[in-house]
């Protein structure tokens, strides 16, 4: 399969030549009717949608037998979408549970009359055991598992209904279908049996629902899959990879010069938690059973709220000589100091943003070795005022920084605007479109500044 849209990659020129309309909000933040296939087995409030991603595709010329990358790959927009369009693509996610989802996503390969006779049979099993014992005895979650749960984020009737379900999974467990199952499982989870809403930050509705058709709303989920697959039956479609892996250590995964696109929307300074947004169901399918899984987790993840920072944390490292980067961070600081906000939380503030920009600068590093000479690469950021109120671009520092490293910047998109409710401010979400031209070339940054030489040698371009 082809994409029309062009054969070859598109010069820095002819990329210039087709600047990226922006669209009004209401359609640019919806998932289009006709892009519900796959994309919504599950996925992330807000994510980027597909029609985006197959812009850039069309935007950077890839075919098939080329292949894109998404080093943040989350629920898997990117992955599918290429997929969707017939080229081969790679993912990292560090949230387990989005990288189960991106996993699933991207595997067509289920015989959907089979998946659904299979699932008909749990949902009767489940049921059965639901009408001979009702909730009595109330199944519960572990106690250190069920401490990670966002206060009231399903109520005891429907959780005992999905460990119910999830025990009739496991006892009449068939491998063919049971991550299909389970990522139904993780969906109904959330959009139907929870008290969750997302606005876009996680939260727990005021009005709990005390219960839900579980055991109906996952078979819907189930056959909705089924209905999907069954047009790509026994069709050939490309490699989609998908790695529990940091983004910012590459190389364990990729060949060398193998990479011809990246397309991805990396976490942005915003105070957003993934691993929050995701705790329910990575709790209840078993991903996170306890705080120190839970921190590991964390931990290979880029630094992008105060929740998730570590004393021994050092990707500051990468923009200690980055002047706009350090007094970004100081003016964080100097506001918290004004305003007298003394938590845990307002001191983290400014380092966060330190961190935050040196993970991405270690990414984009890193990345380099395994670029194929004129790479187009597309990173989907938002600014961000929530730090107290002070305004940072991240589009244009992450710019920045990319042509320290020797990417060329072809151009940053605005992609769509949203308001941000303490400041009423209409705040940019852009797509910053690299170039990666081969070589070895560093750019310092501005006039004189230099990744700090520790950072230097970790990676060789051979
Ligand atoms: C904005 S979301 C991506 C959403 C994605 N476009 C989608 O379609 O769902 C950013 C993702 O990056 C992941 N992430 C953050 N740091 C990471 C790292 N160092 N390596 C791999 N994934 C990381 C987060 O867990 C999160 O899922």
């Amino acid at each position: 399969m082809k994409i029309g849209i062009a054969e070859q990659k598109l010069s820095m020129t002819q990329l210039n030549l087709f600047p990226f309309l922006p669209k009004p909000n209401r359609v640019a933040n919806k998932l289009d009717w006709n892009d519900r296939a796959f994309h919504d087995w599950y996925r992330f409030v807000l994510s980027f949608p597909p029609h985006l991603v197959r812009e850039y595709i069309g935007k950077f010329g890839l075919r098939a037998g080329q292949k894109i990358l998404d080093p943040f790959c989350g629920t898997g927009t990117t992955l599918v979408e290429a997929k969707r369009l017939g080229i081969e693509s790679i993912g990292f996610e560090g949230n387990p549970m989005a990288h189960f989802a991106s996993h699933v996503k991207v595997d067509w390969n289920v015989t959907p009359h089979a998946l659904i006779e299979h699932a008909t049979l749990v949902a009767e099993s489940a049921l059965g055991v639901l009408e001979a014992h009702g909730a009595n005895p109330l199944r519960i979650l572990p106690d250190e598992a069920f401490k990670l749960l966002l206060k009231d984020s399903i109520s005891p009737l429907p959780l005992h209904k999905s460990l119910v379900l999830l025990a009739q999974l496991r006892s009449l467990k068939d491998d063919r279908f049971l991550r299909h199952e389970l990522l139904a499982l993780a969906k109904t989870l959330v959009f139907s049996a929870s008290n969750l809403h997302f606005g876009p930050e996680v939260g727990v509705t005021c009005s709990k629902q005390k219960d839900a058709p579980v055991i109906e709303g996952w078979l819907a989920e189930v056959k909705t899959i089924a209905n999907d697959v069954r047009p790509v039956e026994n069709t050939m479609t490309p490699q989609a990879l998908v790695h529990l892996a940091d983004s910012r250590q590459p190389g364990h995964f990729l060949q060398p010069n193998s990479i011809d696109a990246v397309f991805t929307s990396p976490p942005y300074p915003n105070e957003k938690d993934y691993t929050r947004t995701t705790r329910l169901e990575s709790v209840v399918l078993g991903f996170i059973n306890n705080k120190v899984e839970l921190r590991a987790f964390k931990k290979g993840l880029v630094r992008s709220n105060t929740r998730n920072v570590y004393k021994e944390d050092d990707d500051d490292g990468w923009v200690s000589n980055h002047e706009e980067i350090q007094s970004l961070a100081k003016a964080i600081e100097k506001r918290r100091i004004e305003l007298g906000k003394t938590s845990g939380f307002e001191r983290l503030y400014s380092k966060v943003t330190r961190l935050y920009f040196g993970g991405m600068a270690y990414h984009l590093a890193e990345l380099r070795p395994f670029l194929r000479p004129g790479a187009c690469l597309g990173y989907v950021v938002g600014d961000q005022a929530s730090y107290l109120q002070i305004m940072i671009r991240t589009g244009r520092l992450l710019a920045d920084i990319a042509q320290s490293l020797g990417y060329e910047l072809v151009g940053i998109d605005l992609f769509r605007t949203r308001l941000a409710t303490a400041t009423r401010q209409q705040m940019r979400e852009e797509v910053v479109v690299l170039r990666w031209p081969g070589g070895t070339k560093t750019i310092p940054w501005g006039q004189r500044r230099g990744l700090p030489a520790e950072r230097t040698h970790r990676y060789s371009l051979g």
